[in-house]
């Protein structure tokens, strides 16, 4: 089998449903954020601080390709990975992709402690300190690449068991 792919924004519950996605599928699971916390030695908005996006992008890029060429598992990505249409591209070709929403509130209330989410925190600043708005922009922007799943799922009723079985149901399909 393949892996199953989870995409969305920040706040959407990737990893903690990709975990239990996992769990539901007997697949292994990775986090390609924590990969390259563990790898680097450096939690991201350290990395970001010191070596600005780019860097980052970088690290996510290099981490894409090698998940990508695994099979089962369940791979969760990071809010900006489908920035990159080759990203896309290969986690297209190996995988299904399922895309984590969730309304602006719930975002709002899972993404609220400032320091973790440089991406979140630049966009807040830039709108004077306005997280909603942020996430709003971010949204807008991002929407036609979480638009190119193969399957969504809307998270902010469910918890992460509800969410990973109806990830399950859709791949058992395959
Ligand atoms: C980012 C989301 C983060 C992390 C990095 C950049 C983004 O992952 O990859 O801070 O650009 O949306 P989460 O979606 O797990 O918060």
């Amino acid at each position: 089998m393949k892996n199953v792919v989870l995409i969305g924004f920040m706040g959407t519950g990737k990893s903690s449903c990709g975990r239990a996605a996992a769990q539901q599928l007997g697949y292994r699971f990775v986090d390609l954020d924590k990969e390259i916390e563990d790898r680097y030695g450096m939690a991201i908005p350290e990395m970001f601080k010191k070596y600005g996006e780019a860097y980052f992008r970088d690290k996510e890029k290099e981490m894409v390709r090698y998940w990508a060429a695994q099979k089962n598992t369940v791979i969760s990505t990071g809010g900006g990975t489908v920035k990159d249409a080759e990203n896309v591209a290969l986690l297209k070709a190996t995988g299904k992709i399922i895309c984590l929403t969730a309304d602006v509130d719930t975002l709002l209330a899972r993404t609220d402690k400032q320091g973790r989410r440089p991406v979140l925190d630049a966009r807040a600043a830039e709108l004077g300190g306005d997280r909603r708005q942020a996430i709003r922009s971010l949204l807008d922007e991002r929407q036609p690449m979480y638009e190119q799943a193969d399957y969504a799922v809307d998270t902010g009723e469910l918890s992460p068991l509800q969410v990973a079985i109806k990830i399950a149901e859709y791949i058992k399909k395959f």
